[in-house]
């Protein structure tokens, strides 16, 4: 056997990382795909590879060193759990099968139980940063067997994005918590790209702006505080001009978003654990929003502001209050997506580095930024930092554009645009601010109609009042 890393799936995905490993110095890269005719493609494309095709499985298998290490990189759900089993067919005990699909993190608890009682190890990886990140440096996620990380550990230090002269790669926790990892990332995108589509629609309606001119404002952001990945390719999706009809692209895309689920993920899993990462929840039902059409087509008959017209006076100061806004919101939903790592972590066991989750989304990934330094900042001094928001700069950055914020949200409520991510990061900001909450409130309600019960402010113990009867207060059994 010649090959020291094999990949099966060899879509888009599966061949750029295959590239990407065959690149690497002392690796060879044993190739397969269910049709050999995509198999072959690759390896004549890109002979400077040096690929291994294999036809079989059983060729495939007799390819590679021990311990085989292979990545599979096919369609989430039934595809991989076929290919896992086709591999285990093959491979003998001791070997690693690694997932690097988008896969539900239970899915991956579920297989990583059934390959390691097989005898074979089983590493579910997120693997975040499109065609290119796979190509020329992704982020990863791998979670599994602290012994398969002995082998991999390596060969994905050396095909990983670098940010800070730091490979993006850690061996985030045990069986799911890398898909876990990237399923929070993939919430965490949605809040981002949804917040500057907020950004993007209050700068157009307020100032008048066009397209291209607003290309110019997210390029101007990009030097700052807000750099990241996605500030940068919303300059440049907002600066193509449509070939056909002459027109800026984006006027000319259907406004309906798409999604393959791992938003819904996070959130469905946020709602399971009790976390409240509303900015990601909000962001993902805009997407499902945004696709109702049958539903948008009542818009015409829905009763607006009196004043339509919106136009603000002084353009500049609005457009810097809104990048305020992006800004105070960002903090927010990524404070939201740690607690929910953090709360994860708690309920499944694992031990994951809050602080190497944040440096290894600096490069490669799709939510790639500068901001991420000072997460990690934030986390170098406080480890157990119980909600992220509350380190020292980010008090200091929420304080300095929480007025604009404020406006924001005021302008978009006033002039009837929705800003739906704007303003529940900013209800969440001001829930965490309040020192008393009317959930006391809620608890008197659940104890009228349920006798729920309820603690006191003022001496331990667990309370009922007796709603229907002569409204006196007895001690009672903790109902929660
Ligand atoms: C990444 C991305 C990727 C994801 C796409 C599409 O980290 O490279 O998160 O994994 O599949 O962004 O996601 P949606 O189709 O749900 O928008």
């Amino acid at each position: 056997p010649t090959a020291n890393i094999g990949v099966v799936g060899l879509a888009v995905m599966g061949s750029n990382l295959a590239r990407n490993l065959a690149s690497r110095e002392g690796n060879t890269v044993a190739v397969f795909n269910r049709s050999y005719e995509k198999t072959e493609t690759l390896v004549t494309e890109h002979p400077e590879a040096g690929f291994v095709p294999a036809s079989t499985y059983e060729e495939f298998a007799a390819a590679l060193q021990k311990p085989r290490t292979a990545i599979i990189m096919v369609k989430a759900g039934g595809p991989t759990d076929a290919v896992i089993d086709e591999l285990m067919r093959v491979f003998e005990p001791g070997d690693i099968i690694i997932d690097g699909g988008n896969s539900l993190f239970t899915d991956t608890i579920r297989r990583e139980k059934a390959v390691r009682e097989a005898g074979f190890n089983f590493v579910g990886m997120g693997v975040s940063g499109g065609e290119e990140g796979a190509l020329l440096g992704p982020s990863l996620m791998p979670g599994g067997p602290d012994e398969a990380w002995v082998t991999l550990g390596p060969i994905l230090r050396s095909i990983a994005a670098v940010a800070e002269g730091e490979p993006c790669v850690t061996h985030v926790g045990h069986d799911g918590a890398g898909h876990f990892v990237k399923m929070v990332h993939n919430g965490i995108e949605y809040a981002d790209m949804q917040l500057i589509a907020e950004a993007y629609d209050l700068i157009r309606r307020g100032t008048g702006k066009t397209p291209a001119e607003i290309a110019d404002v997210f390029a101007e952001w990009n030097r700052g505080e807000l750099e990241s990945y996605l500030i940068e390719i919303t300059a440049e999706v907002l600066r193509q001009n449509d070939a056909a009809t002459g027109r800026p692209l984006v006027d000319v895309i259907v406004d309906e978003a798409g999604a393959k689920g791992t938003g819904a993920w996070t959130v469905q899993t946020a709602l399971d654990l009790g976390v409240p990462v509303s900015g990601i929840a909000e962001a993902t039902f805009a997407r499902s929003l945004s696709s109702h059409r049958e539903q948008r087509d009542v818009s015409g008959a829905l009763p607006g502001p009196s004043d339509d017209a919106f136009t603000v006076p002084d353009a500049d100061a609005f457009i810097e209050q809104v990048r305020l806004a992006l800004y105070a919101s960002k903090i927010v939903a990524y404070s939201q997506g740690f607690d929910e790592i953090r709360a994860g972590a708690a309920q499944y066991g694992w031990t994951i580095d809050l602080g190497a989750i944040s440096r290894i989304w600096r490069g490669g990934c799709i939510i790639r930024a500068q901001f991420l330094n000072r997460i990690a900042d934030a986390y170098a001094a406080e480890p157990e930092l119980p909600v992220l928001l509350s380190a020292p700069y980010f008090v200091e950055a929420l304080g300095r554009a929480q007025a604009a914020w404020r406006d924001i949200v005021q302008i978009a409520a006033g002039a009837g645009i929705p800003a739906p991510a704007f303003s529940s990061s900013l209800a969440y900001y001001d829930g965490l601010r309040a020192e008393r909450l009317p959930a006391a409130l809620i608890q008197g309600q659940r104890d009228f109609f349920g006798a729920h019960t309820y603690r006191r402010t003022d001496k331990p113990g667990t309370f009922h009042t007796l709603w229907s009867g002569d409204r006196t207060e007895i001690e009672a059994e903790d109902t929660h």
